[in-house]
């Protein structure tokens, strides 16, 4: 289990994590999702000692992870798949890591088995490897110790969607055997066919947690899609009530939530085939939320002027 408590951490007066406080199941696979610049990578280097915390503390398992001796049989941490010696080949990158760890050598072998990086590319230098070689190299090396915690930073940056997918299959059995794991990333789809549990966070601050479901109840839908037998005596109805309703595909566009549309429809005994929310997904709660960390005008969203944002 991780534990984040009260964490902050500061940049001479810039705050780039406010007071962050999580917690990651074992058996579970926590999403943590932020765009650029919100905190991620700080908050996971904090984790691993690589960054003093401002204030607050992280525990894994209960322990500091400078307290934890051996803490590659422990926690397996890829925070950046370049940040290995260039000139190292993958299979010496992962002895080292195996002789350090005091692991017997054939952990190498199994773990480039398992990330599929095959003979002849474990013998390249990683300054030549694509940066999906990288993050499969790095997904190996955190696994090597076989740690009970995962600390992913972004790892699905570079893979191809067949090695999306993997990962996906991976991180899910990995946590399906009781491993705890954390991975981060600045895109929701990645993370949301993952992730049982997804934190969100903005300008250093968490916006919103929960399960997917748990999130997405809090969503209010204000534009439905409905089809119904007959959509031109449904948009009259709902004309008469003063709600628009426009021609999309073989139904209708109503700007009234769906039990609006449905409560119409039984007024008037129309017989509906198709009704649906037409927004509030979890994309739009993801950047609804955090909307004033967002560097890019959202269509149809007056812009925040940004205050003092650092990156
Ligand atoms: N060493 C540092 N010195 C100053 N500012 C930093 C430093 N590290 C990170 N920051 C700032 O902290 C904020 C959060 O960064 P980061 O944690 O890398 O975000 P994310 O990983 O979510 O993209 C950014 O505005 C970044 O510029
Ligand atoms: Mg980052």
């Amino acid at each position: 289990m991780i534990k984040v408590e009260g964490l902050t951490r500061k940049y001479g007066a810039f705050t780039a994590v406010d007071d962050v406080s999580f917690v990651c199941q074992p058996g579970r696979v926590t999403g943590f999702l932020g765009p650029n610049g919100a905190g991620k990578t700080t908050t996971m280097r904090v984790m691993v000692g690589l960054t003093p915390p401002t204030q607050g503390r992280v525990t894994i398992g209960g322990h500091l992870y400078k307290d934890i001796p051996n803490p590659g049989r422990h926690v397996g941490v890829l925070l950046d798949a370049s940040a290995q010696h260039a000139g190292r080949t993958g299979r010496e990158i992962l002895t080292i890591g195996a002789q350090t760890m005091g692991l017997p050598l054939s952990r190498v072998d199994e773990m480039l088995d398992l990330v599929s990086l095959d003979r002849t590319e474990a013998t390249r230098r990683l300054r030549n490897y694509s940066l999906g070689m990288k993050q499969r190299l790095g997904i190996a090396h955190a696994l090597l110790g076989d740690p009970s915690v995962l600390i992913l930073d972004e790892p699905a940056n570079g893979l191809d969607p067949a090695g999306i997918r993997w990962m996906r299959g991976l991180l899910k059995s990995y946590a399906d055997r009781g491993g705890t794991v954390l991975l981060s990333s600045h895109l929701l789809n990645e993370v949301e066919q993952i992730a049982d549990e997804m934190i969100l966070i903005g300008r250093g601050r968490i916006v919103a947690e929960g399960t997917k479901d748990q999130l997405l109840a809090g969503a209010e839908h204000k534009t439905s899609l409905v089809t119904a037998l007959d959509n031109e005596l449904l948009s009259k109805a709902l004309q008469e009530k003063g709600i628009t309703a426009t021609p999309a595909g073989s139904g209708l566009r109503v700007d009234a939530p769906p039990v609006e549309v449905g409560r119409t429809s039984v007024e008037h005994g129309i017989v509906l085939t198709d009704l649906r929310a037409a927004d509030g997904g979890l994309e739009e709660l993801f950047l609804t939320l955090t909307e004033d960390s967002q560097r890019d005008e959202l269509p149809g969203q007056p812009t925040t002027a940004p205050e003092g944002t650092a990156a």
